[in-house]
């Protein structure tokens, strides 16, 4: 069967970058067909063409899109078409903040969403819960908007690598008061998107660069990690207090990245990061440089869009980070990013 709509969801004030972004890779087979803050679905032209699954970049989710449910009972009979594949159902907002969704919210979704398992279950729909996600793996998308008077979006997408494990690529995470800056809930993010927050990181080495005022080596620390930072700006005095209070080493070198002499730099590197505010085509040779130097197993890599022009290149930028990074390489547009991406590779 042919589903002649797609969905996607995005950060608030990337719509029209998303847009953008498929009507260049898409010319003429996905037309935007309805639009809301963060949401945008898409009409498939030619009964022919099978968009891939994840249609960009900056879109968090994108599915089969189903349609508008007024009632969990209409939203039910959907599910009935899926046959007898066990779903996982993902239940969340459409309408996400930057710096995450609050508490209340999640509550009233956390509600809905047992409302509507119980409802699936007592229709006999399959349901599977087991984490982690497979590759293939059936989810129902359940976004919800602001009001409970605004009707329920029914989507579904097949889970692929790269693509986020917690409903609606939003994991619960919240950012702390006291940390030195909101870095730290990007480098969390980034972490639950591939799965990395499970790793034992304790005793490895991070190079973290662009790590001014600290809150990605904060969190860095935190997980136990001895963290090299570079960056000419200072540091908040709360990384060194998170290093003592961890048993843990930060070392700060005020230089900047096209400086380091690279033969200083640690032999065994198990994260490299960057979140340096330069455009990519002079960040992404500098990260090249150290990288070829450190051969990092894991890279992070926040990567700065700040114009439309540099958001359109997108794609040329992942690509050459693909060149020399360990593989695979995936990127994304996290909850809590701004006009930026972030690329994780190895
Ligand atoms: C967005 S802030 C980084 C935030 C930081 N990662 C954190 O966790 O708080 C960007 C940083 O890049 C640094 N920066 C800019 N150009 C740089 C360069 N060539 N080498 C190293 N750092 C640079 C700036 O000084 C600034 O502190």
């Amino acid at each position: 069967m042919n589903i002649p709509f797609r969905f996607t969801t995005c950060r608030a004030g990337s719509e029209a970058t998303l847009k953008r972004d498929i009507a260049s890779h898409f010319a003429g087979e996905l037309n935007p067909a309805f639009m809301k803050p963060q949401f945008i679905t898409w009409k498939v032209r030619h009964p022919g063409f099978s968009p891939p699954k994840n249609l960009s970049h900056f879109a968090r989710v994108s599915g089969i899109s189903i349609g508008l449910c007024k009632t969990i009972g209409e939203l039910v009979e959907h599910a009935r078409q899926f046959g007898t594949k066990p779903l996982r159902l993902h239940v969340f907002p459409r309408i996400t903040a930057e710096d995450g969704v609050e508490a209340a919210t999640w509550q009233r979704i956390d509600t809905l969403a047992a409302e509507i398992t119980s409802v699936l279950e007592q229709a006999g729909i399959p349901l599977e819960t087991k984490l982690p996600l497979a590759h293939g793996d059936l989810i129902l998308d359940v976004i919800v908007g602001e009001t409970a008077e605004e009707p329920l979006f029914l989507g579904s997408h097949e889970h692929q690598p790269g693509m986020h494990a917690q409903p609606g690529g939003l994991p619960r995470i919240a950012l702390p008061e006291d940390v030195p800056s909101r870095a730290w809930l990007k480098f969390e993010q980034a972490l639950a998107w591939r799965g990395w927050d499970e790793l034992d990181l304790r005793g490895q080495t991070a190079l973290d660069l662009g790590c001014a005022p600290g809150g990605a080596t904060y969190a860095l620390l935190q997980r136990g990690m001895n963290v090299l930072g570079i960056d000419t700006g200072e540091m908040d005095p709360r990384v060194l207090e998170i290093a003592k209070t961890q048993g843990v080493r930060f070392d700060h070198w005020r230089t900047a990245a096209g400086r380091l002499n690279l033969t200083a730099l640690p032999k065994e590197v198990a994260l490299l990061l960057c979140d340096i505010n330069l455009a990519p085509p002079l960040v992404i040779p500098e990260i090249q440089r150290i990288q070829d130097a450190v051969q990092a197993r894991r890279l992070i890599l926040t990567i700065k869009l700040n114009t439309p022009a540099l958001e359109d290149r997108a794609h040329e930028f992942i690509d050459t980070i693909r060149d020399f990074a360990p593989a695979p390489v995936f990127a994304t547009q996290l909850a809590g990013n701004r006009r930026e991406i972030c690329i994780c590779a190895g």
